[in-house]
């Protein structure tokens, strides 16, 4: 199945690097500044009918038509195209990620950014790796030595919610901060070491299901904000890799605290 889904996110990334640059057909979703292109929705369309085709008894649960088919042991989790606002401006850092649960625990995830030909793998138990060769995270330990990604929410513009007191502090006390675009290519970094944190607070399943996999395969740690466990089914996401994981935690209690709650 690892070889399967790998095949299917390369295919879907090709149609992404293809259409890059090309002329767009853009709306908007809930929010003006969530946007969607006929391009999401075509890579989507291939993910899904591989799927289908291969298996037909499996759910899907995929960001731009939802939860399909009837319930299964076996559950994709599908983001055709992380990145929308990058590749709308032809900003070229978006991925494809497909995701696999199993009886709700994820089995296996792939990452695809097709402008550097970067594959991200990892199978439960049987660690991670980019091309096919492992990866680990960094060793960083001090978060004053850190270099740190994030994202802001698509309600920004209308919701107390904005990331933006966190961002400050982080940009206070981090090495350096980022804002990438893509939350699953943000987290593969920070399970190759490219990256030592990440943090976001209104992630989805599609963003995150087969890179939360890639960070713990990796040998870095995941929670909320508390410090409590990661679910693909909860906005809020802490990733690093473990060593400045406890310093990340009290920078956004802290914040946490100073705005009420
Ligand atoms: C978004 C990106 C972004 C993150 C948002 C996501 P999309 O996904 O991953 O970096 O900050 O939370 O929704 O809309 O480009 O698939
Ligand atoms: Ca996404
Ligand atoms: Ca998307």
């Amino acid at each position: 199945m690892l070889d399967f889904a790998i095949g299917v996110a390369r295919n879907a990334g090709s149609l992404l690097r293809d259409r890059m640059g090309t002329r767009l057909d853009i709306s908007h979703k809930d929010q003006a500044i969530n946007l969607v292109t006929d391009v999401d929705l075509a890579s989507e369309r291939l993910i899904r009918e591989a799927i289908g085709s291969h298996y037909p008894r499996h759910q899907i649960l995929a960001e731009e038509s939802g939860l399909a088919d009837s319930p299964s042991d076996y559950r994709w989790v599908v983001d055709p195209l992380d990145g929308t606002t990058n590749f709308a401006h032809g900003f070229p850092v978006f991925c494809v990620s497909i995701g696999l649960e199993h009886r709700g625990e994820t089995i296996l995830g792939v990452v695809y950014d097709p402008m550097r030909d970067e594959m991200f793998s990892a199978e439960r138990g049987m660690g991670a790796a980019l091309n096919n060769r492992p990866i680990h995270v960094s060793k960083t330990a001090e978060l004053g030595k850190s270099m740190l990604s994030t994202g802001f929410p698509y309600d920004i513009r209308t919701s107390k919610l904005t990331n933006l007191d966190n961002w400050a502090n982080f940009a206070l006390s981090a090495q350096a901060l980022r804002r990438c675009g893509a939350a699953a290519i943000d987290l593969c970094y920070v399970a190759c070491g490219r990256f030592d944190g990440f943090w976001e607070l209104s992630l989805n399943p599609w963003d995150t299901a087969a890179a939360a996999l890639i960070v713990t395969e990796a040998g870095g740690r995941l929670s909320d904000f508390s410090g409590g466990a990661f679910s693909n089914y909860r906005p809020e996401m802490v990733a690093s890799n473990g060593a400045i994981h406890d310093e990340m935690l009290g920078i956004l209690a802290r914040v946490r605290s100073e705005s009420g709650g």
